[in-house]
């Protein structure tokens, strides 16, 4: 791997804000086929198990989650890995440990922050997930762990390396319509929008990219009106389809994104970033399932009532009985509102390498080979 050299660049870092002149890699004292960590913060789609450790219903620590791959609960809502299982693999990284796991982490690998249930909004089920804020602050404590173990040099090396994932905002749009619909009346789509955008864009640029951080990447929000469980509330209102109301909402968000990033990469010297189209993807399967080889692409593996949508699957949130399919990779979704590890694998793969009119500017491993 080609050294990495920083001239005369000014950083502002963990600690303190400091000025590099010319330091090469080599020089660092990192072997020269240093890894680049993965740090990764968000919801469900990420959450390896944090809520394992926290007061919280929303959990996936039971069986029949995880039974396709690690044969036993781990608190990932799928039937195996996740996205962001699959793009530790390919950066050649062991499995990045949920944060709150206990154990002996040093974490030169990365850190998984994310939280089930969690939004960019502190309210987004407020009490029973660790919001973003908190996740944030997670971070810091390990960039100050990172600092002790290796050297402010290598620590703020790593901490420029590395590839930051971002998963958030759907529950922040979720959370209004299922526990505070005041804010439906309150706010227009777009002021609604709007905050969790800009909550977004601070956690970027006043938290890790002060901190150093300069790799970025992020998907666009899935459709979340088409989930088996958004199905079945708009079929207990004796309805069809989609749940609409959710959608502009959705629109929305996927039409700002890429706009905000496109501001922060002018903005912010050596900001870059990947944007993978999730939603695209999932309409796609959802719609079309045989065309991509699934059998099915609207109703859930597991859960009960209609689309088994009802989040029922485990039996451990309140109703016992749930149904549960022979084959979880003939199925899009795995539960009511999260999908199987073979979707979870054919997104990865689309994120890490896919051409720039699913996956923009870069893909991640461009963000991963940078340096
Ligand atoms: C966990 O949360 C539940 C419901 O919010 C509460 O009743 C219970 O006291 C909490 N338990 C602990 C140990 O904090
Ligand atoms: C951190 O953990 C890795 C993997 O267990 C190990 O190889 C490395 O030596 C550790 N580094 C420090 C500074 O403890
Ligand atoms: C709902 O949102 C409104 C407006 O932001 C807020 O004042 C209220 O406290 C929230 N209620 C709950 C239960 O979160
Ligand atoms: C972040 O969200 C809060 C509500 O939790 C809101 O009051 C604030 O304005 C938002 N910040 C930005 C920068 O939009
Ligand atoms: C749905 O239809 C059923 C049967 O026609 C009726 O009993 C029920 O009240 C309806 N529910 C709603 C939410 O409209
Ligand atoms: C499950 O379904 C997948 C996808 O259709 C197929 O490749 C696999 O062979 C099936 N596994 C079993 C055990 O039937
Ligand atoms: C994107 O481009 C690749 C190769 O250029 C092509 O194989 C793929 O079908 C395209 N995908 C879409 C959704 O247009």
């Amino acid at each position: 791997m080609a050294n990495i050299s920083f001239h005369n660049y000014i950083f502002g870092f963990c600690t303190s804000l400091l000025i590099i002149t010319t330091l090469s890699h080599s020089e660092s004292g990192l072997p020269s086929e240093e890894h680049v960590s993965l740090f990764i913060f968000g919801d469900s789609i990420f959450d390896a198990g944090n809520n394992n450790y926290i007061n919280t219903s929303l959990r996936a620590n039971y069986r029949p989650y995880g039974e396709t791959y690690f044969k036993y609960p781990t608190g990932r809502f799928s039937d195996g890995r996740l996205i962001s299982d699959f793009i530790a693999e390919y950066a050649k990284l062991p499995v990045i440990p949920p944060y709150l796991q206990p154990g002996n982490h040093n974490f030169t690998y990365g850190a998984n922050f994310a939280s089930a249930g969690a939004g960019a909004l502190v309210e987004t089920s407020q009490g029973l997930v660790i919001d973003l804020n908190s996740q944030l602050s997670y971070f810091e404590r390990v960039c100050e762990s990172l600092m002790k173990n290796l050297g402010d040099e290598e620590a703020n090396i790593l901490i420029s390396r590395a590839v930051y994932l971002f998963s958030v905002g759907g529950n922040d749009y979720s959370y209004i319509f299922g526990t505070n619909s005041s804010i439906l009346q309150t706010y227009s789509h777009r002021e609604f929008v709007g905050t969790v955008l800009g909550n977004i864009t601070s956690a970027i640029e006043q938290e890790i990219y002060k901190k150093g951080g300069r790799n970025f990447g992020f998907l666009s929000l899935d459709p979340l009106g088409c989930l088996p469980f958004s199905r079945a509330v708009v079929q207990g209102q004796n309805g069809t389809g989609c749940f609409k109301e959710i959608t502009p909402y959705v629109k929305l968000h996927n039409k700002a994104l890429p706009k905000l990033l496109r501001k922060l990469e002018t903005k912010l010297k050596g900001f870059r970033y990947s944007l993978s189209d999730y939603n695209e993807f999932l309409r796609d399967r959802i719609n079309h399932p045989s065309k991509h080889g699934f059998e099915e692409g609207k109703v859930a593996c597991c859960g009960s009532g209609v689309y088994r949508g009802i989040f029922s699957c485990g039996g451990e949130r309140g109703i016992k009985e749930y149904k549960l399919c022979s084959n979880a990779s003939e199925y899009v979704f795995f539960d009511s509102a999260h999908t199987t590890e073979r979707v979870n694998e054919e997104f990865a793969r689309l994120f890490w390498s896919g051409t720039p009119n699913s996956t923009a500017p870069y893909n991640l491993k461009a963000l991963f080979e940078w340096n």
